[in-house]
């Protein structure tokens, strides 16, 4: 851990296999599960064992070892062509994270390259590792940029949880943070609860006060009240996905938030590295949204709460339009005011 507020890393390659840091128990339980399954990896996206775009990346890339360790390129010759269907299965195990598809894409392209003098496990391995390193120092990159951005004595509002959890490490909303507050600049982030799996409450909470940095908890229905009685100065968010055009998809909740703060003169700034950039998406339409189990509104903690026979309508991610976005940040440079033009720019 280079950094300071950098202690968290939720993805690991150890002893020839992957751990991931069980995040359906947090902030209960501190439980680290091993995988060597290319398929037991995909369950664990869909199921949110790991979750946030750039960690399903990183952890997709490891899925990509464990496939083809399965299909034994030593003795099979045709391991490319046997590995595929893990490879639909791991795509498809979560739609709307574009980091998923993006890294599945590269440990392709490294195992269409590699020379057959060099062991493909190693390569494989090694090009997983390196997508893992280059997650985290671009969170590094992009955090030091956006800290421009932010005036001493700032209050920031961050929704879902964009933090090391969400990512390779350091995280990318949160990584702005941390930063931020290194400089002395934040001296208070509110946390969006984040319904209904809470990412807000048990996650981004337990990451902020395990590095001391201070953190208050608040309903997302009181987001507009906050900002319409005191001075909030930043929306702080992360993304699944963001188009061509600068629209930007993101947890649900981030479309209202964003509506609140351009209602309340709140600036609105989206930490994303350029693997969250999808330029086959045109604009915000073009992203699939994923929907997930009712359960997850109608029950807490396994407890039905709602009365026997109501249905939900479960979205987990909403688009949020570029218009309503003041500053997109990656690793290569700041997009203010977003929109094609600026977004081709910075990808070519
Ligand atoms: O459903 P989740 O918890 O995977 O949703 C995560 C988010 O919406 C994050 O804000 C996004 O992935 C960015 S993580 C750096």
């Amino acid at each position: 851990m280079s950094r300071k507020h950098d202690s968290i890393r939720p993805i690991k390659w150890e002893n020839d296999q992957l751990v991931l840091l069980d995040q359906r128990v947090l902030p209960t339980e501190e439980r680290y599960l091993e995988f060597n399954d290319v398929k037991d990896v995909a369950k664990a996206i869909t199921d949110m064992v790991v979750r946030g775009a750039p960690a399903i990346g990183v952890t997709a890339a490891y899925g990509v070892v464990l496939a083809a360790r399965k299909h034994n390129p030593e003795q099979n010759k045709n391991w490319r062509r046997d590995i595929e269907q893990d490879l639909k299965i791991l795509a498809a195990a979560r739609p709307t994270a574009i980091n998923l598809r993006w890294a599945i894409d590269r440990m392709r392209k490294t195992m269409s390259t590699h020379v057959s003098s060099e062991n493909p496990l190693t390569v494989l391995l090694d090009e997983a590792k390196l997508i893992h390193q280059q997650d985290v120092e671009a969170n590094y990159k992009l955090s030091d940029l956006a800290a421009e951005l932010i005036q001493e004595n700032s209050e920031v509002i961050t929704h879902c949880n964009a933090g090391a959890l969400a990512t390779g490490g350091y995280g990318t909303a949160l990584g702005v943070i941390r930063t931020a507050y290194e400089q002395d600049k934040i001296s208070l982030v509110y946390a969006d609860e984040t319904r209904p799996w809470l990412q807000g409450a048990r996650l981004t909470a337990w990451e902020l006060q395990k590095e001391n940095i201070p953190v208050r908890l608040v309903a997302e229905g009181a987001a507009a009240m906050l900002m319409q009685q005191q001075k909030l100065d930043w929306v702080i968010v992360g993304s699944d996905r963001i188009a061509a055009n600068g629209d930007v998809a993101n947890k649900i909740g981030t479309y209202s938030l964003a509506v609140n703060a351009k209602q309340h003169g709140v600036k609105v700034m989206v930490a994303a590295p350029t693997s969250t950039i999808d330029m086959n998406s045109k604009s915000g339409d073009d992203i699939p949204i994923e929907f997930r189990d009712e359960s997850e509104l109608l029950t807490v903690s396994g407890q039905r709460i709602a009365p026997d026979g109501v249905s939900a309508w479960n979205p987990v991610f909403d688009v949020t339009p570029a218009a309503l976005i003041d500053a997109i940040v990656t690793e290569r440079g700041i997009v203010e005011n977003p929109n094609l033009k600026k977004i081709k720019t910075l990808m070519s």
